[in-house]
């Protein structure tokens, strides 16, 4: 495993982030008609994982495992497995990200960035994970109806509490970025460390501002969704026919909607490329996805991490390999020439 510092601070985390959003799932339903985690097989990736050297975990207070919006009633269930796999190992061993802002109860306050909320769902959160502190404390997506300066105090309580050691923003406009990065600094608040978007070689909308706000503020960039959702693993394409085809319980298979997303001529065409760079280094599609974003690293000399999600154990072998492969300037520039 290869670890960069996270940003300017001193903590240094692997290439690789292990995501929770969506885990191993068993073939049965529960009453409410979701689809059960596959608790053991859950543990087993995590651990097996650790033992490869992942010393980056994320989750959030929202997720369940098998639900892409969760509801008050199955939410926290991917906290309770991180936090059962965190009593098998040794805390400190881990750097641990999860996040605050979704819908946690039904109440009025049950959800949003404002102090009550925040003070109350850490509390949740860290007796969900087990431990009496979180490494990163991530605002999942905007609160319009809370004013950003109580946000940012009550986070920054959390720091001085020893409750959170650093802070992360996600899904948030680069507006609002910067504006939360100019109150903290003007007030002397602990500063965001991580941004944690969406970023994957057919999704890019980060290279637009944010890498150029990470590099500013010194901050590392958290890639999510590396494979567009499994997309770029080519297991959606036949490749023989050049088609689409969508297998059962696969993500595209349950969010029809990702169909309209990701199923594109233009998308065909830069499958096709890394299938043929891929077939040329005996790498997977995978590979070549995750090796494409730490090349990016790279190039914009801003510390990018892919968050790994992966729902079966050979998902994870295949991606960890990702660390060996290495990408050419040639290789990068074919790739570019897909999309044109
Ligand atoms: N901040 C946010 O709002 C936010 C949003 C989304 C995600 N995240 C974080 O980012 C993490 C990763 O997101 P993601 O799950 O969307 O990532 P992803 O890597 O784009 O997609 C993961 C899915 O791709 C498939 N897959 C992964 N590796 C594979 C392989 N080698 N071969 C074949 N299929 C493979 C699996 O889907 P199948 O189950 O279909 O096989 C897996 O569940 C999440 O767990 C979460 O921690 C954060």
């Amino acid at each position: 495993m290869k670890y960069v510092r996270l940003g300017n601070s001193g903590v240094k985390v692997s290439q690789l982030c292990l995501g929770t959003w969506f885990l191993p799932l068993l073939p049965e339903k529960d009453e409410y008609g979701v689809y059960k985690v596959d608790r053991d097989i859950a543990l087993k990736i995590f651990k097996k994982a650790y033992d490869e050297g992942i010393n980056f975990f994320d989750t959030a207070n929202v997720y369940h495992g098998a639900l892409w919006d969760t509801d008050p009633i199955h939410v926290g269930n991917s906290e309770r497995l991180v936090g059962e796999f965190l009593s098998t190992i040794d805390r400190e061993s881990i750097v641990l990200s999860t996040k605050v802002r979704g819908k946690m109860a039904p109440w009025i306050n049950g959800e949003g960035l404002s102090r009550k909320h925040i003070m109350w769902q850490i509390k949740e959160s860290l007796k969900r994970l087990r431990t009496d502190y979180v490494d990163i404390y991530i605002i999942h997506w905007p609160d319009p109806d809370t004013p950003k300066l109580e946000t940012l105090k009550a986070l920054d309580d959390l720091v001085r509490q020893g409750k959170v050691h650093y802070l992360g923003i996600s899904n948030h406009d680069a507006m609002d970025v910067l504006e939360f990065l100019e109150l903290s600094e003007r007030y002397g608040l602990e500063q965001f460390r991580v941004i944690q978007d969406l970023y994957n070689l057919i999704e890019r909308y980060v290279e637009r501002y944010k890498v150029d706000i990470a590099k500013k503020y010194g901050m590392a960039i958290m890639a999510y969704a590396p494979l567009a959702h499994g997309f770029l693993t080519g297991k959606y394409v036949d490749f023989q026919k050049k088609t689409w085809r969508v297998e059962e319980l696969s993500r595209i298979g349950m969010y029809e909607r990702l169909k309209d997303r990701y199923f594109k001529e233009s998308n065909l065409k830069v499958i096709l490329t890394l299938k043929e760079i891929a077939d040329e280094k005996g790498v997977s599609l995978s590979q070549i996805a995750i090796a494409w974003l730490i090349k990016r690293s790279e190039e914009f000399n801003v510390p990018i991490i892919p968050v790994i999600g992966v729902s079966k154990p050979e998902h994870l072998e295949d991606n960890l390999n990702a660390i060996n492969v290495n990408l050419t300037s040639d290789d990068m520039k074919r790739i570019e020439k897909a999309f044109t």
